[in-house]
């Protein structure tokens, strides 16, 4: 098998993490996380790249330019809850993703508790802090090996 490539993409305020709520977040930022994943996906035999944006429709383009990655793993933070573009891009390009929320949504408010990614995701990781990056590339390297 060719050696995989994975994406990790992050949404809006996530390149806050360290500094934002951290009582939710933790105290890591999303460059801990990137050495995290790099060093899960060496072990893994794969390449992992990383992007993270503020911006929906820039998701929605590196969504779309990830077509031939072997798996994406998304956060894709408030717009998880709102955002029927990033579905449908996601839908279209029909690579297996792993949606991550660090925090607990369903422990919190009830806006949190929808998510218009989870029926098409290969599986979703919430509340398990950080730890959740690695478990969802662990997960991608499972279902296509
Ligand atoms: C989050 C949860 C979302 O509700 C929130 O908007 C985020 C982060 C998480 O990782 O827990 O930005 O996706």
């Amino acid at each position: 098998m060719t050696r995989p490539t994975f994406a990790v993409l992050n949404g809006p305020n996530l390149n806050l993490l360290g500094i934002r709520e951290p009582d939710l977040y933790g105290a890591e930022g999303l460059s801990d996380i990137q050495q995290r994943c790099e060093k899960v996906a060496a072990e893994l035999d794969a390449d992992v790249e990383f992007f993270q944006s503020n911006d929906e429709g820039a998701l929605v383009d590196e969504i779309q330019a990830r077509r031939d990655n072997a798996g994406i793993v998304l956060n894709a933070g408030a717009y998880t809850h709102t955002s029927v573009a990033i579905r449908d891009a996601l839908a279209a390009v029909q690579v297996p993703f792993v949606e991550v929320h660090i925090s607990n949504v369903f422990a919190r408010e009830d806006f949190r508790h929808r998510s218009y990614l989870s029926d098409i995701a290969a599986g979703v990781i919430v509340g398990c802090g950080v730890d959740g990056y690695e478990l969802a590339l662990r997960r991608l390297a499972s279902l296509i090996s």
